[in-house]
């Protein structure tokens, strides 16, 4: 707001002071005035190297380069990803202007993702977004990558009329690396209500689906497989956890105990019954997801319920949470599939409400791998 304020000033001097050429400065610089700002957003906590433009709250671009290198790892490799961060990201971000048609002096501020994530990776986008902001002047504005997947749901998209939720509301989050419950009070004032005590929704997912001999990351793959499946096959243990918080790993464990063992007496247990497999296993998250998730709509008396993070571009728990919502009369929020997982467009849109704030982050700021709000 400061710097636009500042843009105003100085376009009403220059208009009266210099009289010539008139006509030319008054239109470009009353241009800048009323375009709004313009954020460049850039994430690289994990393995996507992203760049996304913002106007307001429009979403102008949003580019996403994945990493390949990693899949015949069967994880990700924090090395690997770094280097090709490195790689990735100045190609990214010129095709992020470019498809946004944004000239470098239109950026207003850049916004990256601080943490929490990989601290080599974390490094190179933080490193070029104050590379970014000291070559043009402009402000650098750090970003919580977990705000970021909440504040993803005030993002304007194009031809989308999409709802917003009303403050407070509740999100469940849930990704490769985290899971919490999170009461939401504003753009900047988030409350964890509960978080998970051990492996993250994400990583449940993705370490069952190792044990199944699927490809990283294994979520999208038990969802599609579980979608021809039998979703009360099998049965593996839920946690007990107290209050709000989850837990993932007993789930992990036991699905592995009862793989090996079916495996010894059938080799080709696996390859015979993946669908009932991922069905029976997708079931259970969601249903260990949901229980804290309506208990705390219960005891907060919040009905407004978002969902965010990767592991909600899940089918099954986007149909039991929108079941649970009809049948109890919750406002939901879901994001669109693409904004679900990692994306550069979270980054851009909670900068844009950091910028109105002026919180603006010093050339000294360095990443940081473990933060939560
Ligand atoms: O939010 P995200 O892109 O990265 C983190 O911040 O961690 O989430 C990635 C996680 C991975 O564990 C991936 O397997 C999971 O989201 N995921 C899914 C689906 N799509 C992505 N899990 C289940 N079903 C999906 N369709
Ligand atoms: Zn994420």
């Amino acid at each position: 707001m400061a710097r636009m304020t500042r843009t105003t000033t100085s376009a009403i001097l220059t208009i009266f002071l210099i009289p010539l050429p008139f006509t030319v400065l008054k239109v470009t610089k009353i241009r800048k005035v009323v375009k709004g700002v313009v954020i460049l957003g850039i994430e690289s906590s994990c393995d996507e190297t992203a760049a996304a433009v913002v106007r307001d709250r429009t979403l102008l671009s949003n580019i996403i380069a994945g990493q390949e290198v990693h899949r015949k790892y069967g994880g990700v490799v924090p090395e690997l990803a770094s280097r090709a961060h490195q790689q990735n990201i100045v190609p990214v971000v010129d095709r992020a202007l470019a498809e946004a048609g944004i000239d470098r002096i239109g950026i207003d501020a850049i916004a990256f993702t601080r943490g929490p994530g990989l601290l080599g990776s974390l490094l190179v986008g933080t490193s070029f977004a104050k590379g970014y902001s000291a070559a043009l002047g402009i402000p650098l504005i750090e970003v919580n990558h977990l705000q970021a997947h909440i504040l993803v749901h005030f993002l304007k998209l194009e031809g989308e009329r999409l709802s917003e939720p009303v403050f407070p509301f509740l999100c469940l989050l849930v990704s490769g690396g985290h899971t919490q419950l999170v009461k939401v009070l504003d753009h900047h004032r988030m409350e964890i209500l509960g978080r998970t005590i051990d492996d993250a929704a994400g990583e449940a997912f993705d370490k069952c689906a190792k044990i199944m001999g699927l490809p990283y990351p294994g979520g999208p793959h038990i969802d599609r497989l579980a979608s021809e499946g039998d979703a009360t096959r099998f049965s593996f243990s839920k946690p007990s956890v107290e209050g709000f918080d989850y837990s993932f790993s007993g789930l992990k464990t036991s699905f592995l105990y009862f793989i090996r063992d079916r495996l010894r007496e059938d080799p080709s247990f696996i390859d015979s019954n993946r669908a009932d497999l991922a069905a029976s296993l997708q079931r259970t998250i969601v249903e260990i997801l949901m229980n804290k998730l309506r208990r705390a709509v219960k005891k907060t008396g919040i009905r407004q319920i978002a969902l965010a993070g990767g592991v909600s571009a899940n089918a099954g728990l986007r149909e039991a949470i929108r079941r649970e919502a009809a049948g109890r009369g919750w406002e939901l929020f879901i994001p669109p599939v693409p904004y679900t997982t990692d994306n550069a467009a979270m980054i851009a849109i909670t900068g844009y409400y950091r910028y109105l704030e002026g919180a603006f982050a010093t050339e000294e700021i360095s990443p940081v791998a473990r933060i939560y709000f």
